[in-house]
């Protein structure tokens, strides 16, 4: 019990982690929108949270993301 206790605090830290600086979206914030709304590509990310819409360098921690969820 205590390891899922602390097991769901990393997973709630890391989905508190700022994946794109310039709009402050995080990475839960961007697997939720890849969960409920099945998106598949970058823009889409982009176009449901403003992620990756200003300097791209998020671009390939949104890519990671999308690996990990869909593949
Ligand atoms: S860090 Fe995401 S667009 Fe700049």
């Amino acid at each position: 019990m205590q390891l899922i206790n602390q097991l769901n605090k990393v997973r709630m830290k890391d989905n508190d982690e700022i994946i794109c600086n310039c709009l402050q979206v995080t990475r839960g914030e961007i697997i939720d929108a890849i969960k409920t709304k099945g998106l598949t590509l970058i823009d889409e990310v982009s176009d449901e949270t403003e992620a990756g819409t200003g300097c791209s360098s998020c671009h390939d921690d949104i890519e990671a993301i999308l690996k990990e969820i869909n593949d």
